[in-house]
């Protein structure tokens, strides 16, 4: 039988040749320099939150500009428990220093959506990203059989109970800040707070804990390679080693990390939802030579057999730019197709 070569970035973290795999094209590559930052004014959820009529629209603003720009934006006051969001990153960092065999149990198989990945020659044969994940399910509704805790207890083992908790716990804010946003969104499309809110309320959503090793050669390969994200919206929270880098005006921008702020962007389902008028946002991760990083990133999704289309007042005058879909069939096609120098909406759409 072939043997199935198997490339782990952490196990190459120390070494000045990384194997070619891993090597990304020329045009690919990221510059030595750092990237100029993107600087975006954050959206002060306080105020919103608090009913406070000047927050409001000043928020709808923000929302509308940066969404019609580039589909990228940052909240700040959001409510959301910090000691929660650290307690999520002490257990990455626990998972993920564990032996390679050991998170292997937990490997997520083709064409899966939940569990462990390194990089794999079988999936991909080059442009490897310089990265470990974790990615499960989350579902809003209070019905649905995917429970984060029995997923962690299942996969990886009761040892992980506590780490699930947390996980479960960090999804359940993560679905409610997406539907408070959802409210801004809608509102800053003309179509009101609850139209939007009411689409992805019992959300099929998908959660990815992110590991990034140091790497010694961090200007010939990518964390995460160029890609739209096909779910709805992302809410994205780094650490303060920074490597998020948004695609904008024709160069890369770096995103400066903030760990009291959860970065937004739109995504291919949002931006179809809009019928266009909201754009998904085309980012990567870079990788350095000293410090591993983390991220976690929450996709929000509607409801696996949700029709997206979007609302008539967004119709009215202009034509439809994207097809009726479910999320489902979406989703199993970028399971197929997924490619990350592709977007994934034209090609489906
Ligand atoms: C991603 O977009 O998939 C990851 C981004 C990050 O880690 O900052
Ligand atoms: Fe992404």
């Amino acid at each position: 039988t072939k043997k199935e070569l198997v490339f782990d970035a952490s196990l190459f973290q120390h070494e000045l040749n990384i194997p070619a795999q891993f090597i990304w094209p020329d045009h690919e590559k990221p510059c030595s320099d750092r990237s100029p930052p993107l600087v975006v004014p954050p959206i002060d959820l306080k105020g919103y939150l608090a009913g406070d009529p000047s927050a409001i629209s000043n928020a709808i603003m923000l929302i509308n500009e940066a969404c019609q720009k580039h589909g990228f934006f940052q909240v700040v006051n959001h409510g959301i428990d910090l000691e929660l969001i650290n307690e999520a990153h002490k257990h990455i960092s626990g998972f993920f220093g564990m032996p390679f065999l050991e998170k292997k149990r937990a490997e997520k198989k083709a064409g899966d959506i939940s569990g462990y990945a390194s990089s794999f020659t079988n999936r991909f044969s080059s442009k490897l990203p310089w990265k470990e994940t974790l990615s499960f399910r989350y579902s809003a509704d209070q019905q649905s059989a995917n429970k984060v805790e029995d997923y962690f207890t299942n996969a990886i083992g009761e040892d992980f109970r506590q780490f699930g908790r947390i996980c479960q716990e960090y999804c359940e804010a993560m679905s409610n800040l997406s539907l408070v946003i959802m409210e801004l969104l809608g509102m800053s499309l003309g179509i009101g707070p609850s139209y939007l809110r009411e689409f992805f309320e019992g959300n099929d959503s998908i959660m990815r804990l992110n590991y990034y090793p140091p790497c010694q050669k961090p200007d010939q390969t990518l964390g995460t390679g160029p890609h739209c994200d096909p779910t709805s919206l992302t809410i994205l929270h780094q650490d303060d080693v920074g490597g998020l880098e948004v695609f904008f005006d024709d160069k890369w921008h770096s995103i400066l990390p903030d760990k009291e702020a959860f970065v937004v962007n739109i995504g291919d389902t949002f931006m179809a939802l809009s019928n266009g008028i909201y754009k998904s946002c085309l980012h990567r991760a870079v990788v350095n030579n000293c410090t591993p990083r983390k991220s976690l990133a929450f996709f929000l999704s509607p409801k696996m057999d949700k029709v997206v289309r979007p609302p008539e007042a967004l119709v009215l005058d202009s034509a439809r730019n994207f097809p009726d879909f479910t999320w489902s069939t979406f989703l199993e096609f970028t399971q197929k197709h997924y490619r990350s120098d592709m977007k994934t909406l034209d090609a489906f759409a």
